[in-house]
């Protein structure tokens, strides 16, 4: 399977911006990037209570073309992003609810979202978890520690101000650019480094 046609497993969960999730899904089908879609339960409540999306229908008609994109429950624990054979270019999971952090942290997976995380984890795949959550307690970063050496990346949704943002979509695009970047996924969004940018 050639790169470009690998999977991009891509979870959201019941953090505070689904916004994110939402502009993350919509550039990866521009791009016609295969995603293996996990809503957590929370993460539907999250899309309802911020964006107005109640379920499948709307997402979809907010994330553009769907022919590249297959929709899993989080209860089915045995399909495919489950499974360490089946191929992948790694997993997102955007945002990403402390919750989920200290359960793919501990290993002690019980949903189809945790499992496929700790799947890539195991497989040395690409793991990157945007986390929303202020202030952190002490075990919080600790599992963020944690998940570091076990290989993942921690991706906090921390956008800049350094490019001088004009509005919300262009803080998500700060965010959403970062975590196409370390999927080595080229899009126009997102920060342009300039003297002065940090991160
Ligand atoms: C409206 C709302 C906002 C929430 N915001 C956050 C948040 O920003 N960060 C976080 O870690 N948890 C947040 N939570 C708590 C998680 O949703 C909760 O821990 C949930 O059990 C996570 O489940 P999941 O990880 O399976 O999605 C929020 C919950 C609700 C209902």
């Amino acid at each position: 399977m050639s790169e470009s046609a690998l999977p991009v497993t891509c979870a959201i969960t019941g953090a505070s911006g689904a916004a994110y999730a939402v502009r993350l899904l919509e550039l990866l089908n521009s791009i016609h990037i295969p995603v293996s879609l996990i809503v957590s339960e929370t993460g539907w409540r999250l899309l309802q209570e911020e964006l107005d999306i109640n379920g499948e229908q709307a997402l979809r008609e907010r994330t553009g073309d769907w022919s590249s994109v297959t929709l899993y429950s989080d209860r089915d624990r045995g399909a495919t992003p489950a499974s360490g054979s089946a191929p992948s270019r790694g997993m997102v999971i955007c945002p990403c609810s402390m919750g989920t952090l200290a359960r793919v942290a501990q290993g002690t997976t019980r949903s189809l979202i945790e499992r496929a995380a700790d799947v890539v984890l195991k497989e040395r795949r690409k793991l990157i978890l945007v986390p929303r959550e202020t202030p952190y307690s002490l075990i919080h970063l600790e599992n963020m520690t944690r998940l570091t050496h076990a290989g993942a990346l921690i991706l906090p949704a921390s956008p800049g101000f350094y490019n001088r943002p004009a509005s919300i979509a262009d803080l998500i695009d700060f965010v959403v650019g970062r975590v196409l970047a370390h999927l080595d996924l080229a899009t126009n969004v997102g920060p342009r480094w300039k003297s002065g940018g940090t991160g």
